[in-house]
């Protein structure tokens, strides 16, 4: 090594030792007769001295050349430092320069290389490289090399075997959009990439593994969000001869232990709850449960009363915000307005104040008595200086807007802590999904998905083929969909039988899926798996809202590397060997 230290680790005890340290000049200061240099690795910081009458006057004239972020190897005696400072991890001691090497110079870099930058988004996704010298930015990337040791030492201490499975995969039309590779010695045919290997481990099932993970990028063409990217990474498993309960318990073991490992924190069993009361008490599939103001149904309390929009609502249901009576008119008109948002959705809000004599003032007085308030009050829980607050509408948007509403509330009311965790399985997802546009069934996790034994004769029915629900399950941490899977078909018939319920034809089934179907006649083991989305899991563990964080070089919210300034047209002979249609290009 170039060094005999790191820029972190010098404290008093090295005292009088000679030591070489490299890294990048984080700041300088001069004083005249006295300047210093603070020397930056990933390691930490550590101060450099250099005093007239004590350091070389030459050592002195190179340090004055100095810029932000050249890159040194310095030489000399570690000093206890006269005037401490107990911010630093080394800021006991200080190098007193004997010898100076500027190993390369660096041009003034864009934006400030501290904790707090004044660098915006843009500049710092182009300079990432940049952007990863700064300490938040590579703990993250520390935090996520952490917890990937980590579910490699429980996965191996729990049998399971880490496989690759390929990249260059085939296209197939159910879930996101793919993306694809033209093949050149294929002419006009394409590769897609992953989705997920989903059908790749349960042919490793099929195979006998028994056990299997895979740290690994999946690949997903759709509109990106702060939780979303098109390549990200998922912990993806499979285990064989279960049920859903070993699933469950294994993988809570490994979030368990993950916890514990890299934050100390015992988060204890994992409660479970249902898709169905997941919906009726949040309306949400992934609820944030570090509060309650859980949903009341009180269509049955306040229909009947001659209030127009109650009376015709499919749907009115309510949340008691505690301790908000003291909301003003502005700040009710703000939450009407949010809940009208086109995101949300809801066409008004009501709301009615609990005050400390328990009286209560809505927002629709002149349709309701006080003695009908007062049930409102009793349904909700509340309390003296309790905020009701009502919406009305069609049952799934009307729950939908309030869960909205909901978490907003827990925004505002500070519930929703980033350093606390609350963690729950929601079980018993619907199997298939009716999408009004498309005008079919579409598999709610994908179509591999079991359903639920004792509820296969409702597939019989058209009118019962929604209540079908599956033994499907999704992982949910603080409001946040960390993982999902679910168990798998294994039987030929009923797999085909799926497809035929998602619109496939036996010609089109056997086309995408054919290789899976023929697996399942050479002896299928029962199996299922999940997989946990690792970016989301990363950015939890930290404390932050965006994945983009936790990803060494993320894409921008258009899907482009602005570093690499990708994706870019490619030459008109590339395409040609792709058999590609140069018009493509050039329409651009
Ligand atoms: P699913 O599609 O639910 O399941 O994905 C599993 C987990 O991956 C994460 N995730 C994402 N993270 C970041 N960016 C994205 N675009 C993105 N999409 C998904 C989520 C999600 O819970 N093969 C199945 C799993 C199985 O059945 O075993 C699958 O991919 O955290």
């Amino acid at each position: 090594m170039l060094r005999t230290h790191t820029c972190g680790e010098l404290r008093l005890d090295h005292v009088g030792q000679t030591v070489t340290l490299t890294g990048w000049v984080q700041r300088t200061r001069d004083a005249g007769g006295i300047s210093w240099i603070v020397l930056r690795d990933r390691y930490g910081l550590t101060q450099l001295v250099l005093e007239e009458g004590v350091e070389s006057a030459e050592v002195r004239e190179q340090a004055r050349q100095l810029g932000r972020e050249f890159v040194l190897s310095v030489t000399g005696k570690v000093a206890e430092r006269y005037s401490k400072n107990d911010k630093m991890p080394t800021g006991d001691i200080e190098i007193r320069v004997a010898k100076l090497d500027v190993l390369n110079p660096a041009k003034l870099p864009p934006f400030l290389i501290e904790d707090e930058t004044d660098g915006g988004d843009d500049l710092r996704m182009k300079y990432r490289y940049l952007d990863l010298r700064r300490n938040p930015v590579r703990q993250n990337l520390m935090l996520r090399h952490k917890m990937a040791q980590a579910v490699r030492r429980y996965l191996d201490g729990q049998e399971f075997i880490e496989v690759e499975t390929p990249v260059l995969i085939k296209s197939t039309p159910e879930g996101a959009r793919d993306f694809v590779v033209p093949s050149r010695m294929n002419p006009g045919e394409f590769y897609a990439l992953p989705q997920s290997p989903q059908t790749f481990k349960q042919l490793l099932m099929v195979s006998g593994f028994d056990r299997y993970f895979q740290i690994v990028k999946c690949f997903r063409d759709e509109d990106l969000r702060a939780d979303r990217q098109p390549e990200f990474t998922q912990i993806d498993c499979e285990m064989a001869f279960v049920e859903q309960e070993d699933i469950l318990n294994t993988f809570e073991g490994l979030v368990q232990y993950l916890f514990q490992e890299v934050k100390g924190v015992d988060i204890g069993t994992l409660p479970r709850m249902t898709y169905a009361d997941a919906m009726r008490q949040y309306g949400n599939d992934k609820p944030d449960t570090r509060f309650d103001m859980r949903f009341v149904e009180l269509s049955d309390v306040v229909q009947g009363q001659g209030f127009p929009v109650f009376d015709a609502a499919e749907l009115v249901v309510g949340i008691n915000a505690i301790t908000c009576a003291h909301y003003t008119r502005k700040q009710l008109d703000e939450l009407t307005d949010f809940v009208k948002k086109p995101q949300v959705g809801a066409t008004g809000l009501v709301y009615a104040r609990v005050d400390s004599d328990g009286n209560v003032k809505s927002s629709v007085d002149k349709f309701y008595s006080q003695q009908e308030l007062q049930k409102w009050s009793v349904a909700l829980g509340a309390n003296p200086g309790d905020l009701l607050l009502l919406l009305a509408g069609p049952a799934d948007k009307t729950r939908k807007a309030l869960s909205e509403l909901r978490l907003e509330m827990g925004q505002r009311l500070g519930l929703r802590d980033k350093n606390s965790f609350s963690p729950l399985w929601v079980v018993d997802f619907p199997l298939l999904e009716y999408l009004e546009e498309e005008g079919r069934y579409f598999a709610m996790h994908h179509p591999f998905t079991s359903p639920k034994p004792e509820d296969m004769a409702l597939l019989d029915n058209p009118d019962t083929i929604g209540q079908v629900r599956a033994n499907a399950y999704d992982m949910v941490i603080n409001g946040v969909e960390v993982g999902g899977g679910s168990i798998r078909i294994h039987d030929r018939a009923v797999q085909a039988r799926m497809f035929s319920l998602l619109g496939f034809s036996d010609e089109e089934a056997q086309a995408q899926f054919g290789f899976l179907l023929d697996a399942f006649e050479y002896g299928a083991p029962p199996h299922g798996g999940l997989a946990f989305g690792f970016d989301r899991l990363c950015s939890l563990f930290g404390g932050a809202d965006s994945i983009r964080d936790f990803i060494a070089f993320p894409k921008n919210n258009s899907g482009r590397d602005v570093m690499i300034d990708s994706p870019s047209q490619i030459s008109a002979a590339q395409l040609k060997e792709l058999s590609i249609e140069t018009k493509v290009a050039e329409k651009k």
